[in-house]
């Protein structure tokens, strides 16, 4: 029997989640692993070979192997499931015991799932990982939420499997209760507006520019050494070099142009929107990502709609060099978004978040580093209650030049009929966001016109509302 021997408990033994144990047991922590289906049970203990790592499909057995007080993570899908194992496992607890919800689950049912388990006196975490299979096994980013008690006991082990920084580990306190979720719901939004923009930034060289894979290849490749360096821009470099299996030519086209969604970028919209939170750019990222699932509706109205006739006839360099910048200009903003949406979510939820913080455990690991966010961090130390990324410090002179690229780039595409919608989006953000004035005055007097909603004026306080002199006919 292998009775209280190990240290920590994984319940979900697919790739992430045995790519996190091994992580672990890297790190000197004995793991029990727990799964219902056999076959990953197998595949656990296959690959431990003389590790100390159990794997069992039978939960009494699982629960009986841990150390206790225990601690037991999960990497299940969100959803019913997480509630489904969450009951399943509750008999067999005890006091203390400690859950860790390591999966991407919305922040509303963690706050459930927190209080719904308080009441038994065990602790509940929402812990986001970030990185995918390699992250999980090399190092992810981490974002814990939880009670800080709980987040301690389990500290020294989340720092030695995250992703290194300088020695700095790519996790760290986040808050109380849903904090760390809803760290990773925006993180996710973010991801959405990134992976979008930089599909704008294909569709443009590749059907404007008319460039190839390898061509394309080399400018993702260069811009990745620069001031884009990313884990995004380094995979997209990556993509147009893979040859296809299955057929003639490279892989990238023979995809379908039609993309899926867990969620995650959607909650972060529906919730930015319930605290009239403007982020336009994750926004309109979740909207495209629906726009191009309607394949069938797009092929038939291409032969109907139509577009410019104007070809590009520039200079393929200076649109690469302008790109660059206009790209680097929509990463600020849908990074100042995303971070401006977390401010006031923690002064609406109590999570006491920092973005400095959020901005430093984000430098590696996770799908949205890039070395932007060493600029971010600093400007956050400097100003810890900076309410927008755009006025942080050094951000004003990083926009005033790359916007010229972005206004040149969306002139371009604008002439040759080439979608940029997220790079659109931002652009439009910054002009009324940099506006003392915007022309909401004209909604308000059309308000009042309409449904005598009433009005602030300008030279004096009060609420006022104006017989207008309406047509008759
Ligand atoms: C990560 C990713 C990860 C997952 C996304 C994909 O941080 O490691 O964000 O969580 O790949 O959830 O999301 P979609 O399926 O919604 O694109």
């Amino acid at each position: 029997m292998q009775e209280q021997q190990y240290d920590y408990g994984m319940i979900g033994l697919g790739t992430m989640g045995r790519n996190l144990v091994f992580n672990m047991n890297d790190h000197g922590y004995s793991v029990a692993g727990y799964d219902k289906d056999l076959s990953q049970v197998t595949t656990l203990q296959k690959e431990s070979g003389d590790r100390k790592i159990f794997s069992t499909g039978t939960l009494p057995e699982f629960i009986n192997a841990l150390k206790k007080p225990r601690v037991i993570m999960m990497l299940v899908p969100a959803g019913p499931i997480v509630d489904a194992v969450v009951n399943e496992l509750k008999p067999f607890l005890s006091k203390d015991d400690l859950l860790m919800d390591c999966g991407n689950s919305h922040y509303t049912d963690t706050d459930k799932r927190t209080d719904q388990l308080a009441k038994e006196n065990i602790h509940f975490m929402g812990v986001g990982v970030s990185g995918g299979e390699s992250g999980a096994r090399y190092g992810p980013s981490i974002m814990p939420g939880g009670a800080k008690e709980a987040y301690q006991r389990v500290a020294p082990m989340l720092e030695a499997v995250s992703a290194k920084i300088n020695g700095e580990p790519c996790v760290t306190y986040l808050g109380i209760r849903s904090a760390g979720h809803y760290v990773k719901m925006v993180h996710n939004g973010i991801e959405y507006a990134l992976m979008q923009l930089i599909a704008e930034s294909y569709h443009l060289l590749k059907e404007c520019a008319g460039m190839g894979n390898d061509e394309l290849h080399e400018v993702y490749s260069k811009w990745n050494k620069g001031k884009l360096g990313s884990f995004l821009i380094e995979i997209t470099a990556d993509i147009f070099k893979q040859p296809d299996e299955l057929a003639e030519g490279r892989l990238i086209d023979h995809i379908l142009d039609s993309a899926h969604q867990k969620g995650t970028g959607q909650w972060t919209s529906q919730d930015a929107m319930d605290l009239q939170m403007p982020i336009p750019a994750i926004d309109t990222a979740v909207a495209i990502r629906d726009l191009s699932a309607f394949k069938e509706e797009r092929q038939a109205a291409e032969k109907k709609l139509k577009g410019p006739d104007k070809q590009f006839s520039g200079n393929k360099e200076e649109l690469v060099t302008k790109l660059e910048d206009a790209v680097y200009f929509a990463m600020i903003n849908i990074y100042a978004q995303g971070l401006s949406l977390m401010q006031h979510a923690s002064a609406k939820y109590n999570y006491g978040l920092k973005m400095e913080d959020i901005a430093r455990i984000w430098r590696g690991g996770c799908i949205i580093r890039a070395s932007l966010l060493e600029d971010i961090r600093t400007a956050f130390s400097k100003d810890p209650s900076l309410s927008n990324l755009l006025l942080g410090e050094g951000f004003p002179a990083k926009l005033e030049t790359s916007q010229l690229g972005a206004r040149s780039i969306i002139q371009t595409a604008t002439e040759t009929g080439i979608p940029l919608p997220v790079l659109m989006s931002t652009l439009s953000y910054y002009d009324s966001y940099r506006r003392g004035w915007l022309p909401s005055n004209l909604l308000q007097a059309q308000r009042d016109y309409f449904g005598a909603h009433t009005y602030e004026r300008t030279d004096r306080k009060g609420i006022f509302h104006t017989h207008w002199n309406q047509k008759q006919d």
